[in-house]
């Protein structure tokens, strides 16, 4: 388990898990918009990853092609489409 700081909430979230980054924080209570239910279309999942350290973006899963072809700006990802792989402090874009 990991612990994201999600708008200054703390969740745990399985970091091995099928489920994507949005569903685990959606389960606990996060209130993420997510209009298009985790299609990788809307970008209401949006968050902004809010690390400076050495590898900016290294806390989250590769973006797989969805989230490439949505060309975010830099340092935001889907929810949705990724899932941690460490500790991290995000910040919700909706
Ligand atoms: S929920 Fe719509 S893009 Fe993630």
């Amino acid at each position: 388990m990991v612990t994201i700081h999600l708008n200054g909430t703390a969740y745990q979230v399985d970091e091995n898990s099928e489920e994507s980054l949005m569903a685990q924080l959606k389960a606990q209570g996060a209130e993420i918009i997510a209009a298009c239910n985790g299609a990788g279309i809307c970008q209401t999942c949006a968050v902004r990853v809010k690390s400076d350290g050495p590898a900016p973006m290294g806390e989250l899963t590769p973006m797989n092609e969805t989230e490439e072809l949505m060309s975010l700006p830099d340092g935001q990802r889907l929810s949705c489409q990724c899932n941690a792989k460490t500790d991290c402090d995000l910040e919700l874009m909706y």
